[in-house]
Parts: C-alpha cells; structure tokens; sequence
C-alpha cells in the first residue's frame, strides 16, 4: 500500500471534489445515507448550493486535509491532475485514500495509479456504471479496482452511491474495462431503444404504445442473456439454438430494408447486417446468436 492507512475508530470523513451533475448527486446520496461529508468544486457556485446540507470547503487542500476518504468525480483525469497535482494538496493527501470516479481509458488510470504510489496516496479506481437518476439505488453499479484491503474498509461508506458495489480486481484498470462492458450493454439498449421509437414515428406507430411495450422487449433481452451465459460458460452454441445467426441476418436485412422504404438514415439496421453477415461469412451461420461471442474474439 502507498501510504499507511489512517485508522478510524469512529466514521471516517469523506470529501467530494468536482460536483458536476454526477459529482452533486454522488454527494446527495452519501449525504443522504447520513456520512460525514465535506464537499468541494473549483467554481464557486456549484459548492455553495452545499451550503448548509454538509460541510463546504474553501479549497480542496482544505477539503482533503479534513477528509480520510477523499472521492473525485471531475469530467476527465487531466481535470485531476490540474486540482491534485500541487504540493499542498498531495501532503493533505499523504497516506489517505484517493477514488477517481469520472470515466477514463485504462492507460489514465494506470497514470493516475502510479502517481498515487509516488506521492504515498492509496488509491482505488472507480467508474460509474449508471446515469445520476439511479444513484443510491439497490441495483446500481459502481465498479472499484485497487487493493482490495481498501475496497473492504471503505465498502459500506462506497455503497450509499450504488447498491452493487462491485469489486473487479487488484489491476487498477480493471474498473475502467469493466465500465467499458456496461457500456456495450447501456449504448446497445439506449440506441436501439430511441432507433425503435423513430422508426414508429416514421411509418405512424404510436408512439405511446411503443413506450408500453419496451419493459416487454428488455425482458426479452434478460431472458436471451441468461441463456448466452450458460452457452458461453461451456463453449456450446448448438445444442439449443434459440435464434441462429443465419436467422438474425435474415431479419436484420428485412429491418434495413423496412428502414430504407421508411425513409430514415440506415446507420443503425446497417451495422447489424455488418454484424452478422460477418458471423455468417465466418461460418457460423447455423449456430446460436450466442456464438457471436466467439466471433467479435476471432482474428
Ligand atoms: N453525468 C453522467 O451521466 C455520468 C455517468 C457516468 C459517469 N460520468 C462521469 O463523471 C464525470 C463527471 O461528469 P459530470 O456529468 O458530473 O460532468 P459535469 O457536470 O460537466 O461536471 C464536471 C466537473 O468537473 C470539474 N472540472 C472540470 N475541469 C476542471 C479543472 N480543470 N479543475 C477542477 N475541476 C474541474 C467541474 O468543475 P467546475 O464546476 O468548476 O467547472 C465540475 O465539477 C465524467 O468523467 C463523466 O464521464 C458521468
């Protein structure tokens, strides 16, 4: 461990630096949970609505010289090293504990993990794997990576952000590539969600009935996932085929046609096509969509 951890008796004092949108609502919610909370950001305006909800620092030297627990959540990690990389600031954090909780790619948290140990700061990664209207709730995922000892004497303080508090690992951009997964699965849904309720608008669906149904649809998805991962776990993708790959082309050629006929851009029905024509072309065409899991892997 980079520095030696403080002991806490008592609750330790958390700080949160950068109240952005996330910032803010990560900090509502610890507060919310009743932990001793002390909050800075570099613009005046955003740390004064803290005002008399917890504790509000002048500067972060100040915010991180009273805090043991000190959690970041600035739009990118060069923002960070603008704020943490100063003399006073790196002594205040001295044999602390540091979160970087905004996104990043895993080299910036590898930077970022390797000037923590130089200037004896603990460190933990962390990526937030959920949008600020779910923060604080049972089913919400915060990714950490780091010494796990830390993870553990921290936990039940990090969960108030996220019910599932998810430890991923020693390597300290594991958190950053595990974010990268939720990512798939969030922009997969998102697009593929708004792409559903244009097309109903272009060929006069309603679009009221459509918003209806889509709990239906996710479902669906749950369902497929569930099976993808028995098939995965044991390499098997044609003993049961739900939907072979051959089949999700077929439709998927239908979709980008139906795109065309109602006028709207074919970015979105295209890529699919790519996608499983390519599994198709591999030969995979007769297995299950589950085999796409082999494809995006293949050289
Ligand atoms: N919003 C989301 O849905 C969401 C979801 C997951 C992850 N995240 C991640 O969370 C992080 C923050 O996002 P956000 O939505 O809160 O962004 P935001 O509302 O734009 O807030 C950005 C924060 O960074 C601070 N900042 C920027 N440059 C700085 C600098 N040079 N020195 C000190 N502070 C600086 C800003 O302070 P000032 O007020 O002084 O400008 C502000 O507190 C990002 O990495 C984002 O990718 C966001």
């Amino acid at each position: 461990m980079a520095g030696e951890p403080q002991p806490h008796q008592t609750e330790p004092k958390i700080a949160m630096l950068g109240l952005g949108t996330m910032g803010s609502t990560l900090a509502n919610a610890i507060i919310k949970a009743g932990h001793d909370l002390i909050v800075w950001n570099r613009g005046s305006e955003r740390r004064e609505r803290f005002r008399g909800k917890c504790a509000v620092a002048e500067t972060a030297v100040a915010a991180c010289e009273a805090a043991e627990l000190i959690l970041c959540c600035f739009s990118s990690y060069d923002a960070g090293f603008a704020t943490l990389d100063d003399v006073d600031v790196k002594r205040a954090l001295h044999g602390k504990t540091l979160v970087m909780m905004g996104t990043a790619v895993p080299e910036e948290a590898v930077k970022f993990g390797t000037w923590t140990s130089e200037n004896g700061i603990n460190y933990l990664d962390a990526k937030i794997a959920t949008t600020p209207a779910q923060i604080g709730a049972e089913m919400t995922v915060i990714f950490y990576s780091g010494l796990r000892e830390l993870f553990d004497r921290y936990e039940t303080q990090l969960k108030s952000m996220a019910g599932r508090t998810t430890y991923v690992g020693e390597k300290i951009d594991a958190a950053c590539l595990g974010d990268f997964a939720f990512l798939s699965v969030y922009w997969a849904g998102v697009v593929g969600s708004l792409y559903g309720a244009a097309f109903c608008a272009a060929t006069g669906l309603d679009l009221e009935q459509y918003f209806d149904l889509t709990k239906s649809f996710i479902q669906e998805v749950e369902s497929q996932i569930s099976s993808f991962r028995t098939m995965i776990l044991n390499r098997d993708y044609t003993s049961e085929v739900h939907v072979a790959l051959d089949t999700d082309l077929g439709g998927a050629k239908l979709m980008a046609k139906a795109t065309k006929a109602a006028g709207l851009q074919g970015q979105f029905s295209n890529t699919l096509v790519e996608i499983f024509q390519n599994a198709v072309d591999r030969g995979y065409g007769l297995k299950d969509t589950a085999a796409l899991f082999e494809v995006f892997q293949a050289k």
